[in-house]
């Protein structure tokens, strides 16, 4: 853990002066240090104005740990990776996750996402068999699958020439339909255009809930909590056809969503209400797609800008792969395009930031976390740090081989967190990022031409900000 330091830039005497009294050791530690307390609404403005260059200057200004006041929120950011490796693995018991997973909460329900404690372990614990190897190795044939029909729908529409696509859409609703082929069983191909933006808003919706200090509770209508409210119902709607074409069928496709059906509890008898299933259903379907879209489209920019790596990435998926379509056999040899990909996680993290609030009193970094804390863990802020990775800003694949990831902190790189609570779906994610790159650079000559180029906009995912568009060429 990196030292305790003296000086805190609060004035936070009292509470100092309470800790002493109890007589313990971390009572009488310090406040991290942070930018000067302003009444009130404490550094929320300024944070909220541009998130990530706060992030950046707070672990440039202040060091690993750091405090701003939210209001009446105490926020501690740790970029070190023992201390978060103490947040997320050692102390976890002592960690929920915060007020800002309440957003989320508005629309996934009480899923593996939002639940908590011996609830959530027991849904983990159910869920986890449909994401094993034995699983992922079927899945990666229908995601090459749907893979095929977006890249012959643009084939269509090229006719030789190149053409103009929205591409963060074009990818959203593709892993829109790998998500309902793979897990649900159900192919969402027609509804992706009304299912795409109807995402967008619900995602929207909570996280400006998950931000705002005052929340305007969403029977008030007014125009957001309306749209929030149409959006949410056609996602209902969605996810309750879903779940009931199932039922009529009766069939155990050995999916996802037959396994969250044929879950009972110990005593064989209690199933999963219809709504819990659909809390279950609804966050898979959120937390699978639009992650994978966002690194898809930062990873196409990468390339873009980078068409020495570009041309590797080609190279290897042509030897590997020639005219085929992509299996899970071929995924360990696209050894490159898996360092690529986990470059483009590294410049741009998906997921941006995890909180925690503290349960009880605890120690970060040498310094006092006091119940109610929010510990926030920025995968952007740690993947970003100077004290980690050499010039940061480089894209560089080449740091993920295994001679120079040698050495390398695990908690240095966390595009899926960690701990308990890491993504129940990562391995399911690399291997659709795999299949999709794979399959497009044979085919295609993708150019983002979005200018100037896209900025990252921190929302529920690290998404760019106004979308990108690409050119595509046939090859
Ligand atoms: C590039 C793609 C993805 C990224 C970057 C990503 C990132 C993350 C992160 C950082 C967390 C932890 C959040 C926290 O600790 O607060 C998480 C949790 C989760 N992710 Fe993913 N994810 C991706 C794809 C997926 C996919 C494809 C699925 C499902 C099909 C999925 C389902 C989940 C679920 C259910 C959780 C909650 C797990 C739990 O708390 O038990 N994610 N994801």
């Amino acid at each position: 853990m990196s030292n305790m330091r003296t000086s805190s830039h609060f004035d936070d005497a009292a509470e100092l002066d309470h800790g002493t009294k109890q007589g313990n050791a971390t009572s009488r530690a310090a406040l991290p240090p942070g930018p000067p307390k302003r009444l009130f609404f404490g550094n929320v403005f300024e944070f909220l104005a541009d998130p990530l260059t706060s992030i950046d200057q707070l672990r440039d200004k202040y060091g690993d740990t750091s405090l701003s006041r939210f209001g009446p929120i105490r926020f501690v950011f740790t970029h070190n990776p023992d201390d978060i490796h103490h947040v997320l693995v050692r102390n976890h018991r002592n960690y929920v996750k915060s007020r800002s997973y309440e957003g989320l909460r508005l629309v996934m329900g009480n899923g593996l996402v939002t639940s908590e404690g011996d609830f959530w372990r027991r849904q983990r614990r159910l869920s986890q068999p449909a994401f094993h190897r034995q699983r992922l190795v079927g899945l990666g044939e229908t995601m090459a699958e749907c893979v095929e029909t977006t890249m012959a729908t643009w084939l269509a529409r090229c006719d030789g020439k190149t053409i103009d696509i929205d591409f963060h859409q074009e990818m959203m609703r593709l892993t829109l339909s790998i998500v309902g082929r793979t897990l649900f069983g159900i192919d969402l191909g027609h509804e992706s255009n009304t299912l795409g933006p109807a995402v967008s808003v619900v995602l929207q919706h909570a996280n400006e809930f998950a931000e705002s200090i005052v929340r305007v509770p969403l029977w008030v209508p007014t125009p957001g909590n309306l749209r929030f409210q149409r959006a949410k119902k056609l996602l209902d709607a969605t996810v309750h056809k879903i779940i009931s074409a199932r039922r009529e069928s009766n069939r155990d496709e050995g999916d996802l969503l037959s396994m969250l059906m044929g879950i009972t509890d110990e005593s064989g008898e209690e199933r999963m209400t219809d709504a819990q299933l659909r809390d279950e259903v609804m966050t898979l379907f959120l937390a699978g797609h639009e992650t994978i879209a966002t690194t898809m489209s930062w990873t196409f920019l990468l390339l873009t800008q980078h068409p020495d790596v570009l041309a590797k990435v080609r190279a290897e998926a042509n030897e590997v792969l020639g005219d085929r379509p992509v299996t899970f056999a071929d995924l360990p040899r696209l050894e490159y395009l898996g360092w690529v990909v986990n470059e483009s996680m590294r410049i741009y993290p998906p997921v941006w930031i995890l909180e925690r609030q503290a349960l009880a009193d605890d120690m970060v970094g040498g310094y006092r976390i006091p119940k109610g804390t929010i510990v926030a863990v920025s995968p952007w802020g740690l993947h970003h740090s100077p004290k980690l990775w050499r010039n940061p800003e480089r894209f560089e694949p080449e740091r993920f081989s295994p001679e120079r990831s040698e050495g390398r902190s695990k908690y240095a790189f966390l595009p899926f967190g960690g701990g308990p609570r890491v993504c129940i779906g990562n391995s399911f994610a690399l291997m659709e990022a795999k299949v999709i790159v794979a399959s497009l650079v044979r085919r295609f000559s993708v150019e983002i031409a979005t200018d100037p180029p896209p900025t990252p906009e921190p929302r529920v995912t690290l998404r760019p900000r106004d979308g990108m568009r690409a050119k595509l060429t046939p090859l």
